[in-house]
């Protein structure tokens, strides 16, 4: 058994020699630039944990855990032209840096390295491996899609909100941990123990995510402060504060949102203080933590053997970045 950090290095080791070959350089250096960047490289621990909770880790595993880590930047590279983002890991995102034909371009040539390294794992594991990352991709695409199409509503109830966020974040967290279990030789039962843990633990890092935001510190999270509220994204900051303010604080909220430009956001992130949000915040981390849990719980094997993943949980509710 492993613990995260010990993991993180084993797969950074492996990683390193996986970046994109080829020419022209203008094409896959953008790409190598995002995967340079690094980030917490949540997913493909999730991975490789999923695998060791019920044995030794397999080789595939750190392919599939390789495809998925491309996979997300590759979201990633996408995400930011579509939230017109210039921040990213503390650097210029890629289409600031290489223009936006380059990085769709960039973008795409990951997704397909991303199936190339899921295409050598072994056959019979492949037919299997593939529907759970197929699903898993397209429902990404449906939940970007959705997080597009709320910019231009003025309300989103809660549930709308739990399913976009389902959809773009939380399903590739899940997938990575239930494709690891698959590889660690994980029975039907447990597999969907480990996907429903996972699903449940993605919806609070998303409510973690839309909250730092607002009010991370850019010099840790390594995005603009407030880009969610000037892009008019329906996060849950946003739909809690709907939910909460009555009367002229709720007009102002709503003229608040027509506004245009930088000043927007402090207007917006006073409102949001107003409404309470953290605590909303803190208190929907919570309940769904506690369903991640309780899907833990139910995985049948020793519970010492869970530390790691309840370990990675708790520290994702809280981090910083
Ligand atoms: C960012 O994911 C995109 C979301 C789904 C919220 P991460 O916060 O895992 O980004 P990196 O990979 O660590 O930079
Ligand atoms: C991104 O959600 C989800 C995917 C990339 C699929 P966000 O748009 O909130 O992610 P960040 O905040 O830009 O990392
Ligand atoms: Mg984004
Ligand atoms: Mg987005
Ligand atoms: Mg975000």
């Amino acid at each position: 058994m492993h613990s995260f950090e010990e993991l993180l290095s084993k797969f950074n080791a492996f990683f390193e020699q996986e970046r994109l070959k080829g020419e022209p350089l203008s094409l896959y250096q953008p790409a190598n630039y995002i995967l340079d960047l690094g980030g917490k490289r949540i997913r493909p621990v999730l991975c490789l944990l999923g695998n060791e909770l019920f044995g030794e880790i397999h080789p595939d595993a750190y392919k599939i855990a390789a495809a998925i880590e491309i996979f997300h930047n590759f979201t990633l590279v996408h995400d930011d032209i579509m939230d017109r983002a210039e921040l990213r890991r503390g650097k210029p995102t890629v289409h600031k840096k290489f223009g936006a034909s380059t990085a769709i371009l960039a973008g795409d040539v990951m997704l397909i390295a991303a199936y190339q390294q899921l295409s050598c794992i072994q056959p019979a594991l492949l037919p299997v491996i593939l529907e759970e990352f197929n699903r898993t991709s397209r429902e990404i695409c449906e939940g970007q899609q959705l997080d597009m199409d709320y910019e231009k509503v003025d309300v989103l109830d809660m549930q709308a909100y739990i399913r976009m966020i389902t959809l773009k974040t939380s399903v590739l967290l899940a997938s990575a941990l239930k494709m690891g279990a698959i590889t660690g030789g994980a029975g039907k039962g447990n597999q969907d123990h480990i996907y429903e843990f996972g699903k449940n633990l993605g919806i609070a890092f998303q409510i973690q995510d839309d909250y730092l935001d607002t009010f991370g510190d850019p010099a840790k999270t390594g995005k603009k402060q407030g880009g969610d509220i000037l892009e008019n994204k329906k996060t849950f900051l946003l739909v809690k504060a709907m939910e909460i303010l009555q009367g002229e604080a709720l007009e102002n909220l709503r003229q608040a949102m027509g506004m245009e430009g930088e000043e927007k956001i402090p207007v917006v992130t006073g409102l949001y203080k107003k409404a309470g949000v953290d605590v909303w915040a803190e208190k929907l981390k919570a309940e769904y933590m506690d369903k991640a849990l309780h899907h833990l719980d139910e995985i049948a094997v020793l519970s010492k053997r869970k530390e790691p993943l309840k370990k990675l949980a708790a520290y994702l509710l809280n981090r910083d970045y």
